[in-house]
């Protein structure tokens, strides 16, 4: 993908209106960022929310979530009406517990991520995110969108401004994983974690509805080796040539 690109695909969309004239609807912009579990890609969608002025949305979040109230009430992961049930008592209180970095929570969240009838239900949410960007605090109106997670540049928004994979290798990301766990006082063992995150990366990537994958169009930037900086740096390049191509 290029900015050039971008231009080409236009984000002024012209449908006619119910009287037939032509009406111009400004579609916002909306920044994809994709990759597997500890890549950094959570990191650099805050970073650059907060450098451009955009609305963020973890879309891990909201299976992290689910996962969560399925597991509060007993229940199986794996059970698609258990699980759709806990999707659609989503609320503000469940995105905010703290318990969703556990790795309890993780591990549900991936097995229940497989079932299709769940990412349709957290779908429309995503995609209204997308559509209708909140107001950021202070009042202050976002110039867009971004959102991260596995699926965003191939299914949530195929028609997003910037695509981005964000990858590392296996062993980087278990110690960053670790390095993580650690700082927050839980016990990690390196060899466990490292583990558990090729699981989940398979699960993620092997699934059949909406695997983890980079979009065609995604650029790919790989951490493995980088900072955070230079990572972010990176990025805002490539977002910063889009928005000016866009003359935004
Ligand atoms: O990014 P994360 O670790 O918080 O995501 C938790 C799980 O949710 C992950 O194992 C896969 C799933 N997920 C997904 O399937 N699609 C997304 N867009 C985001 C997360």
């Amino acid at each position: 993908m290029t900015a050039r690109g971008n231009r080409d695909r236009g984000h002024l969309a012209r449908p006619r209106d119910a009287g037939g004239t032509l009406a111009v609807r400004v579609r916002p912009f909306v920044v994809a960022i994709d990759g597997p579990a500890a890549s950094g890609k959570g990191t650099l969608a805050r970073c650059l929310a907060e450098r451009f002025s955009f609305a963020h949305l973890d879309s891990g979040k909201l299976y992290r979530a689910t996962a969560l109230l399925v597991l509060a009430a007993g229940a199986d992961p794996a059970d698609p009406d258990a699980a759709v049930a806990g999707a659609r008592r989503i609320s503000p209180a469940a995105l905010g517990d703290p318990r969703l970095t556990s790795e309890a929570v993780a591990r549900a969240s991936s097995i229940l991520s497989a079932l299709p009838a769940v990412r349709a239900e957290l779908l429309t949410m995503q995609r209204d995110f997308a559509a209708h960007p909140p107001v950021l605090a202070g009042d202050v109106t976002p110039r867009g969108a971004v959102i991260d997670g596995r699926d965003i540049g191939t299914v949530v928004c195929p028609d997003a401004a910037v695509k981005l994979f964000v990858t590392a290798s296996p062993a980087m990301r278990a110690e960053r994983r670790v390095k993580e766990l650690r700082e927050r006082g839980a016990p990690a063992i390196y060899g466990d974690v490292l583990r558990d995150m090729k699981e989940r990366d398979a699960r993620d990537s092997l699934r059949r509805v909406a695997p983890l994958a980079a979009a065609p169009d995604a650029v790919t930037i790989d951490t493995t080796g980088l900072d955070a900086g230079q990572v972010f740096e990176q990025a805002s390049d490539i977002i910063a040539r889009a928005l000016a191509a866009h003359r935004l």
